[in-house]
C-alpha cells in the first residue's frame, strides 16, 4: 500500500501521533467551554461583561492553541516520516494495537486524561461564570475604580439586585455592547487608563423599560409619599427646621389609579422628549410633550434658537429623574444632617452643624490625609468635650462612605436630579422659562403644592400643626426672589 494513492488519508494519517492528538483534545476542550459558556450566558437573566473574556477570548484561545499544537504535531510528524524515507526505513505513522497491552494502557491514560480534562474545563467555566457574575467581582476585582460605586451601592436600596441587572439588562444585543465596552474596562484598569472621575451619565446606559421596568412595573399607582426631611440651621444652636411634605408620586395608567402627578411623566400614556446642551445633562433648553391624544407640545427656554434634532433629542425615562438610585453621593449637608437628626452627632456641640459640613467640603488628598484632618481639626474646635469624639467618628464615616479622593468622586461631581434643592433637578424643565412658541403655556413651576403638599414646617409644636390644603413655604434663608434653590444651596458649606 502506497501513501501516495490517496492524499487525504496520507494528509490525516500526520495527525495520528500523541502530540497532535491531545491538541486535538485541547482543542475540543475549548470549543466545549465556549459552547457550554454561550449556553450558561444566554440562559441567564442578566448578563455581565467580563463573560466576555471568558467566552470570546480565553475559551476561543484554547481552542485555537490545541489547534495550533495538532498542527505542530503533525509537522514534526511530517518530518519524521520524510527523514524515514530519506535514509530508507520505512515510514509508519501512529498506529494502535489494541491487542498490544502498551497501547491499551497508553489509549486508556489518553481517554481518562481526555475526559478529565474536558470536566474540569466544563467545572471551571461554571464556576467563572459565576465569579465574573457576582457583585465582589464587579466592585472589588476592579477596587479602586469601582470603589465608589460599590460602597454607594452598598448603602442603597438596591443593595441586594446585581449591578448587571442595571448595566446590562436580558438580551443578545446589548449583551454583546457590554463584552465589547466590558474588555476595554479590563483594559483601560489594567494599564491604568480609565478616567477619575468615571464620568457621568452614562452615554449608552440601556433605556428604562429593559432594566428597571423589569422590577418595576411602570403601571403601578404609587399614590402620595409622606416624606419628613429633617435639617439645621448653621447657627450656634444648630436651630432644627424640619419640612413636611406630601409627594404626589401618582401614576401614569388610568386602569390602576388616576392619572396624574410626577409619575405623570413615565413612559405609559406620555412621552416626553428633551434636549440637553451640556455634559451632565443640567441644562434643558427643550421639551416636547406627545399625550395619549398624540397632541404633541413644544416648549423651550427664550435663549435656545437651535434645531432640537441637531443637538439629539432624549427620551425621558425614570433615569431622568432616579439618577441615582444605587449610587447616591450625600452632599455634606444631606449626610450631617441626617447623623443630627439620628442623635449620631450631638445638637448640643454649638456650631457643629456648620463645622462638621465645612470640614466635609475641604478637599483632601486620600482618605488618610482625610481621617486625620477630620479628626484634629474637630478636636481643636471644640477642646475637652466629651462630646466631639462620637461626633469625629461619625463625620468619618460619612466622609468614607460618600467621598472618594482617589477618584475624584463625591456629590459635586455626581448631581442628584430627584428634587430641586441642592441640583437643579425638577427644575431644569419645572423653572418657569419654558413656554410654547404663543406664549400661552408655561411648564408648571411656581405652585409650589404642584408636585408636593406642604404638610408642616419648622420645629417643636409648630411641627404638629398639619394643613392637608398645603402651606406656604417660610423660607427660614429669608426672601430668595427668583432664584432658584441651587444657586445658593449647593450641598456644601455656602
Ligand atoms: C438600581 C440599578 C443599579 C444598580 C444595581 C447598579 N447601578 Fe451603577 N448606575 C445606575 C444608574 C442609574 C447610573 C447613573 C446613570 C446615568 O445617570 O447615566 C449608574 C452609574 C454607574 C457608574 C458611572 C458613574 C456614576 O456614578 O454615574 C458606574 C461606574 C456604575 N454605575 C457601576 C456600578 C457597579 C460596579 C454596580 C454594582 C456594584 C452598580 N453600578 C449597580 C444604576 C445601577
Ligand atoms: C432586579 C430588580 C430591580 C431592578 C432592575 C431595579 N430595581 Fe429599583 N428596587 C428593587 C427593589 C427590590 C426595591 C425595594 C428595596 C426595598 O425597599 O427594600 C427597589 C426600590 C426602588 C426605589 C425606591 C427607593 C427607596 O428609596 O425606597 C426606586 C426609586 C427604584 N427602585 C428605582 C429604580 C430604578 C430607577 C431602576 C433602574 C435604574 C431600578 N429601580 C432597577 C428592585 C429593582
Ligand atoms: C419626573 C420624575 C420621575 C420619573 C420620570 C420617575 N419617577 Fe419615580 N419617583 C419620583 C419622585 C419625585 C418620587 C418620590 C420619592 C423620592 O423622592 O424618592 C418617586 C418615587 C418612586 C418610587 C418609590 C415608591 C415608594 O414607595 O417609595 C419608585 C419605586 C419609583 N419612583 C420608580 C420609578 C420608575 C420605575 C420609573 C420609570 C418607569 C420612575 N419612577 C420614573 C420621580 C420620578
Ligand atoms: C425634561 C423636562 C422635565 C423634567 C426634568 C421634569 N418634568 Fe415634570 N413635567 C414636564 C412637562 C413637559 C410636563 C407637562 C406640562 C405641564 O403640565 O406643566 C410636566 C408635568 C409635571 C407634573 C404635572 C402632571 C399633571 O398631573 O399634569 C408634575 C407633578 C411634575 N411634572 C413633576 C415633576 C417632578 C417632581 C420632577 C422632578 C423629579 C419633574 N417633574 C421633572 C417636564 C419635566
Ligand atoms: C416640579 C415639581 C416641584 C415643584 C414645582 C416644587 N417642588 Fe419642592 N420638591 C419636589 C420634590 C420631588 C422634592 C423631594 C426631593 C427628594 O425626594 O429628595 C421636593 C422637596 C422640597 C423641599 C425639601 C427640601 C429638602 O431637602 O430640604 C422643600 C422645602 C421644597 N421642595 C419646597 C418647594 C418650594 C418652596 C417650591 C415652590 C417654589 C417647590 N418646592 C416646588 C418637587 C417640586
Ligand atoms: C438666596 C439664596 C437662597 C435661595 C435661592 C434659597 N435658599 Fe434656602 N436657605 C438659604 C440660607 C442662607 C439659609 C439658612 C442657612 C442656614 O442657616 O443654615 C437657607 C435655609 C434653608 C432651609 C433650612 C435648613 C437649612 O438647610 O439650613 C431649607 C429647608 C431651605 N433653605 C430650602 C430652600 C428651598 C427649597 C429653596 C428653593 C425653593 C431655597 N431654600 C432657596 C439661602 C437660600
Amino acid at each position: 500500500m502506497s501513501t501516495e494513492e490517496t492524499p487525504t488519508r496520507s494528509w490525516l494519517f500526520l495527525f495520528r501521533n500523541w502530540l497532535s492528538l491531545s491538541g486535538l483534545t485541547v482543542a475540543v476542550s475549548g470549543l466545549f467551554s465556549f459552547l457550554l459558556l454561550s449556553v450558561i450566558d444566554s440562559l441567564a437573566p442578566f448578563a455581565n461583561p467580563y463573560m466576555g473574556l471568558l467566552t470570546y477570548m480565553v475559551a476561543p484561545g484554547i481552542f485555537i492553541a490545541g489547534l495550533l499544537l495538532a498542527v505542530v504535531g503533525a509537522w514534526l510528524e511530517h518530518r519524521r516520516i520524510f527523514k524515514g524515507k530519506a535514509s530508507g526505513l520505512p515510514a509508519t505513522a501512529l498506529v494502535i494495537d489494541l491487542t498490544r497491552p502498551h497501547d491499551r494502557r497508553l489509549l486508556g491514560y489518553f481517554l481518562a486524561g481526555s475526559a478529565v480534562f474536558l470536566l474540569v474545563t466544563a467545572i471551571g467555566s461554571y464556576h467563572s461564570y459565576h465569579y465574573t457574575e457576582s457583585v465582589q467581582f464587579c466592585g472589588q476585582a476592579c477596587h479602586v475604580v469601582m470603589g465608589p460605586e460599590l460602597v454607594t451601592y452598598q448603602n442603597s436600596p438596591h443593595a441586594r439586585v446585581a449591578c448587571t441587572a442595571c448595566h446590562i439588562g436580558p438580551g443578545a444585543t446589548w449583551f454583546v455592547k457590554a463584552k465589547i465596552s466590558g474588555l476595554y474596562q479590563v483594559y483601560a484598569t489594567a494599564f491604568n487608563k480609565y478616567p477619575r472621575p468615571i464620568p457621568t451619565p452614562i452615554k449608552a446606559l440601556r433605556p428604562a423599560q429593559e432594566t428597571c421596568e423589569q422590577c418595576h412595573w411602570p403601571k403601578k399607582f404609587i399614590g402620595s409619599l409622606e416624606r419628613t426631611y429633617q435639617r439645621f440651621m448653621s447657627d450656634e444652636k444648630n436651630t432644627p427646621f424640619s419640612v413636611r411634605l406630601l409627594l404626589k408620586v401618582g401614576g401614569g395608567d388610568a386602569t390602576h389609579g388616576p392619572v396624574g402627578g410626577i409619575h405623570w411623566h413615565m413612559n405609559v400614556g406620555n412621552r416626553i422628549e428633551y434636549v440637553f446642551t451640556d455634559k451632565m445633562r443640567q441644562v434643558i433648553p427643550w421639551v416636547r410633550m406627545i399625550d395619549s391624544q398624540g397632541v404633541i407640545t413644544e416648549f423651550r427656554t427664550p435663549e435656545f434658537k437651535d434645531t432640537p434634532e441637531k443637538v439629539g433629542i432624549r427620551v425621558m425615562d425614570c433615569m431622568d429623574c432616579h439618577n441615582r438610585p444605587a449610587h447616591n453621593f450625600s452632599a455634606p449637608d444631606v449626610a450631617v444632617d441626617l447623623a443630627m437628626a439620628l442623635g449620631k452627632i450631638d445638637r448640643n456641640l454649638p456650631f457643629i452643624k456648620k463645622n462638621a459640613v465645612a470640614i466635609l467640603t475641604k478637599p483632601y488628598d486620600n482618605e488618610r490625609d482625610a481621617m486625620q484632618k477630620i479628626a484634629t481639626t474637630l478636636a481643636q474646635k471644640y477642646p475637652d468635650n466629651p462630646l466631639v469624639r462620637p461626633a469625629i467618628d461619625e463625620v468619618q464615616r460619612i466622609y468614607r462612605q460618600n467621598f472618594f479622593p482617589e477618584m475624584k468622586a463625591n456629590w459635586k461631581i455626581y448631581p442628584d436630579n430627584i428634587g430641586h434643592r441642592n441640583w437643579a433637578g425638577c427644575f431644569r424643565c419645572h423653572d418657569g422659562q419654558h413656554k410654547t412658541a404663543d406664549g400661552k403655556k408655561t411648564i408648571k413651576a411656581n405652585d409650589c403644592n404642584a408636585c408636593h403638599t406642604l404638610l408642616a414646617q419648622g420645629s417643636g409644636a409648630q411641627l404638629e400643626q398639619l394643613n392637608p390644603r398645603g402651606q406656604t413655604f417660610q423660607h427660614p434663608g429669608g426672601d430668595y426672589g427668583d432664584l432658584k434653590c441651587n444657586d445658593c444651596h449647593t450641598g456644601g458649606s455656602q
